[in-house]
């Protein structure tokens, strides 16, 4: 291994990295980035490297974006900050709400802005709580996501994700969640089912979680249209709407979580409208302003905000807000974020090249380490398989995923593993000649990985 650099040695010195080996990383050290221009970034040597997975799923339009930088200097140089507190507002606050409402793929009454996805998901969580109190309904409470669902990292939003490494020894998930299956037909398919059969079975579960706990103490399900962190699991065939049924049935509300999928991922606005989803409120963050700055938001619907009035004249204020709520720089972005969308068709540009990205994922198909691959729009991912025929997965304590990393990263393509699942999620500007670059790098990554695993005779069980 290299020797560490200065800037490594202090790093290790001083920062906490999350989702890190704490203890490996004082060994290997980190990636110092610099730079970044369009799709690529560079690092503190100057080595350039496609961001494949747009940062962490939110730079859709790359890096050095003027128009984005222009409009956070100009809001900061005109009024760097004000708050909502106490009916005080800003301007951008109410054009971005203005505009989120006219966007969002659910009626939408109101927009609530926080920072973080993972804000945004604690605000439905607490908003799902407020609303059943303020319709005297104090026992229906208990929230239900999914396993391998992300959802973030507070200890709310960390509860509903659905990763045991974001629960163990956080004395996570708190009181009222609940997590149902894994809607990952590969994986999770039994022998002979077919896919149809898959999401009845997924349903039947979702079904006996809320019969054993009683339909009058569930109060919400969370899903995201496309599982991101999980390993960019699609939904299987009928699943949303045999959900959706049971959501109706059992009066629960049903909150999409787009914080990955939406501004045009999968190749529509938001993942709700390439999976015929129906909302009752989506939780938008990361690509809302491209992660120039940062934002988070959910929508509010005319039932609930009724609730929420209703509660300010029984408490006498809607105690809930932070400092940074509707930020009037992460505006500013957000609103020049939005337009670069609609003016440059972003979407458009999406559905244009997302073929040549899904077609050369397709290829890996035949990869003697992969399993399946998968994707929409311009996210993918490959799995990876020590055995293709019984679908067995390597031993994580091989850390194959780790080492295939590593060699995407000595090719210059910065991807992450997700569980067996390689992932790949560019800026959405990401041309088809960069997303061939993409690929050569990911495929040069493979075959070292192959080389590594035969090598090493990772693929015994
Ligand atoms: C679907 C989804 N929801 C919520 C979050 C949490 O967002 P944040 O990291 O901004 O808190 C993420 C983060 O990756 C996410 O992918």
């Amino acid at each position: 291994m290299a020797p560490l650099s200065n800037l490594a040695v202090r790093d290790i010195e001083t920062v906490i990295h999350p989702y890190t080996n704490l203890q490996r990383h004082r060994e290997m050290g980190p990636l110092v980035l610099e730079e970044g221009r369009g799709v690529y970034v560079f690092d503190s040597d100057g080595k350039r490297y496609i961001e494949g997975l747009a940062g962490l799923w939110c730079t859709s339009l790359g890096y050095g974006n003027r128009e984005l930088v222009e409009a956070a200097t100009l809001q900061m140089q005109r009024l760097p900050y004000t708050h909502l507190f106490g009916h005080k507002s800003n301007d951008l606050a109410i054009e971005l709400s203005e505009k989120l409402k006219e966007l969002v793929p659910c009626e939408a009454s109101k927009i609530l802005f926080c920072s973080s996805g993972s804000e945004a998901n604690d605000m439905q969580i607490k908003l799902t709580w407020y609303y059943n109190n303020a319709l005297g309904r104090p026992e229906k409470k208990k929230i239900i996501s999914r396993i391998k669902g992300y959802h973030g990292v507070t200890v709310a939003s960390g509860s509903l994700t659905g990763l045991p490494t974001v629960h163990t020894d956080f004395d996570l998930p708190i009181k009222n969640i609940l997590h149902t299956s894994c809607p990952h037909f590969y994986r999770f398919g039994a022998a002979g089912e077919t896919e149809e059969q898959f999401s009845d079975r997924m349903a039947r579960d979702l079904e006996e979680i809320i019969l054993r706990e009683g339909p009058d103490t569930v109060a919400a399900f969370i899903a995201e249209p496309v599982m991101g962190a999980g390993g960019v699991i699609l939904p299987p065939k009928g699943y949303f709407e045999k959900i959706e049924k049971l959501l109706e049935r059992y009066d629960i509300r049903f909150i999409a979580d787009e914080v990955i999928c939406g501004f045009g991922r999968t190749g529509n606005w938001f993942g709700t409208e390439t999976f015929k989803l129906n909302p009752d409120s989506v939780s938008l963050a990361k690509a809302i302003t491209s992660a120039y700055f940062p934002l988070g938001a959910i929508s509010i619907e005319e039932d609930l905000y009724q609730a929420m009035l209703e509660q300010s004249k029984k408490i006498g204020t809607f105690g809930h807000g932070y400092t940074y709520t509707a930020h009037p720089v992460a505006a500013a972005v957000a609103l020049k974020t939005i337009e670069i969308y609609e003016r440059d068709r972003i979407v458009d540009h999406v559905r244009k090249v997302a073929p040549a990205f899904q077609a050369r994922f397709a290829k890996l198909a035949d990869h003697p380490l992969v399993g399946e691959v998968r994707g929409v729009g311009l996210i993918g991912a490959a799995e990876m398989v020590a055995d293709k025929k019984t679908r067995r997965p390597f031993d994580p304590k091989h850390l194959v995923g780790f080492q295939f990393v590593q060699f995407a990263q000595k090719h210059g393509l910065i991807c992450r593993m997700l569980g067996d699942a390689a992932a790949l999620c560019p800026p959405l500007v990401i041309d088809e000649g960069e997303i061939d670059e993409m690929f050569d790098m990911y495929e040069r990554a493979l075959a070292d990985t192959e080389a590594w695993v035969t090598k090493e005779g990772l693929r015994n069980p």
